[in-house]
C-alpha cells in the first residue's frame, strides 16, 4: 500500500499589519526554504505554502509518519528563520507563537498548530485543507459534525450504502486531557450533547466505522486543537485551527465537505479573541482580518494526491455559490458589533480568564465592599 503522510504545520510568526494578514516576505522565506529542503533531501515529498489572515500554513507531503521529529524540526526551524525577518521588519507579534523556545522532537506544545494524518492513498484522493484565522479549533465541530454526520448536508449518508455504517468521531475533552471514541449515526444525540459546548469538547479525528470498507484506523478528518492559552498561560492570541479532511469514494464527496460553510455560524475569537461573531467563507484574496480584527475567516484549498504529490491548490470559496454565507456574515457582524462590550458578542467570564480583563478586576478588588 502507498502510505502518505499530510502534515499541516502553521504559526503566526508576526502580523502585517497588527493582525490582519502575512507579509509576503515571510511567504518567500518558507517557499524558499522548502524548496531547498526538497532538493538536497529525501524529506519532502512535496510541499505548498499558504496563508489565511496573519497565519502561516506549511502543507507538507512525506513518507515519515505523524509526529515525525525531522518534519518538525524543519517546521520549527522555518518558523524560526521567518520569525527573524519579522522582527527585523518589527511585524507585530514577531514570533507570537513560538511560545517556547527549546525543540526537543515534535512541535506540539511549542505554540504552532498541527493537523497531520497517514493513511493508504486511494486510487484517487481528493483533500480539502480548511485554514481558519481568529477563533479557536472547537470552530470545526459544527461542519465536521454537519458533514460525516447530518444527512440534510450529506446526501451520501441517504443515497450510498458504503456511507452507510456511519463514522467515528474522537473527541477531545480541552480541561481534562481525556478523549473519547464515538460513533455516529449510533451515538448522535451524546455526541452532540458533547461539542455543542465547542470550547470544552472537540473534535480531534474522524475515522471510518469498525465495519467501513476503508482502513478504520486510518483518519478521514484531522483538526489541530493546540491550545495556545495553556501552553502559555496566557492570552497570546487564538489558536487559529486548521484542518485536513479527505473525500469522495466511500466518504463525502467535495461539495458535501463545503456545504456546512453556506451557512455564517458563530465562533468565538475576533477582535482580541475575546468576542462570538460569524466565520465568513472567503477566497484566499480574502484571506485578511480587517473588520474588528475579523470577522473570523476560513479558506478552503483543494487538492487531488498523486503518488504523495500535492495537485492544487483550487481556491474553493472562491465561488459566488458562497455569496450569500458571505452576505449573512457582514450582516451578522453588525448585529453583533452593535452590542458593543455586552455579552453574548464578548465572551462570557470564564472564556475570559486567559485575556487581559482579570487584570481589570484586580484593580477593582480592593474598592468592592459588601452588601448588606
Ligand atoms: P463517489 O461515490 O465516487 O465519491 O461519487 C459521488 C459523487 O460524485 C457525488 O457528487
Ligand atoms: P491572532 O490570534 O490571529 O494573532 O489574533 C489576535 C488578536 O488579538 C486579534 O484581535
Ligand atoms: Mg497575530
Ligand atoms: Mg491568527
Amino acid at each position: 500500500m502507498n502510505r502518505i503522510t499530510i502534515s499541516l504545520i502553521k504559526a503566526d510568526v508576526g502580523g502585517y499589519p497588527g493582525h490582519v494578514s502575512v507579509n509576503p516576505q515571510l511567504i518567500k522565506i518558507a517557499e524558499e526554504s522548502l524548496k531547498e529542503i526538497k532538493e538536497v533531501s529525501d524529506l519532502l515529498v512535496d510541499y505548498k505554502v499558504m496563508a489565511v489572515g496573519d497565519d502561516l500554513q506549511l502543507l507538507l507531503s512525506h513518507k515519515k509518519g505523524i509526529d515525525n521529529k525531522e518534519i518538525h524540526k524543519l517546521a520549527w526551524d522555518i518558523f524560526k528563520k521567518a520569525t527573524n525577518q519579522a522582527k527585523k521588519l518589527k511585524l507585530y507579534g514577531a514570533g507570537q507563537d513560538l511560545l517556547k523556545d527549546a525543540f526537543s522532537g515534535n512541535i506540539r506544545g511549542l505554540g504552532p498548530g498541527v493537523a497531520e494524518m497517514e493513511f493508504s492513498e486511494r486510487e484517487s484522493e481528493p483533500l480539502i485543507v480548511f485554514m481558519m484565522d481568529k477563533t479557536e479549533p472547537g470552530s470545526f465541530n459544527l461542519p465536521l459534525f454537519k458533514i460525516f454526520s447530518d444527512p440534510f448536508n450529506t446526501a451520501g449518508l441517504i443515497i450510498d450504502p458504503s456511507l452507510h455504517n456511519g463514522f467515528r468521531f474522537e473527541i477531545i475533552d480541552i480541561l481534562n486531557h481525556k478523549k473519547i471514541i464515538m460513533h455516529s449515526p449510533s451515538e448522535m444525540y451524546d455526541i452532540l450533547a458533547l461539542i455543542g459546548s465547542r470550547s470544552r469538547y472537540v473534535i480531534k479525528h474522524v475515522f471510518p466505522a469498525e465495519n467501513s470498507k476503508l482502513p478504520k484506523d486510518e483518519p478521514v478528518a484531522v483538526v489541530s486543537t493546540e491550545k495556545l492559552y495553556q501552553i502559555a498561560e496566557k492570552y497570546v492570541g487564538k489558536d487559529d485551527p486548521v484542518a485536513l479532511v479527505r473525500a469522495q469514494s466511500g466518504l463525502p464527496a467535495v461539495g458535501e465537505v463545503l456545504e456546512p460553510f453556506s451557512f455564517s455560524y458563530l465562533v468565538a475569537g475576533w477582535m482580541r479573541g475575546s468576542h462570538n461573531g460569524p466565520i465568513m467563507p472567503v477566497s484566499f484574496n480574502y484571506a485578511k482580518c480587517t473588520r474588528f480584527d475579523g470577522p473570523p475567516r476560513v479558506i478552503a484549498a483543494g487538492f487531488q494526491i498523486s503518488d504523495g504529490l500535492l495537485i492544487g491548490p483550487l481556491d474553493l470559496f472562491d465561488d459566488p455559490a458562497f455569496d450569500l454565507a458571505r452576505e449573512q456574515a457582514i450582516t451578522i457582524a453588525d448585529y453583533m458589533r452593535r452590542h458593543g462590550p455586552f455579552e453574548p458578542h464578548r465572551l462570557p467570564m470564564e472564556e475570559m480568564e486567559y485575556t487581559t480583563l482579570p487584570n481589570v478586576l484586580k484593580k477593582l478588588k480592593d474598592r468592592f465592599l459588601d452588601v448588606e
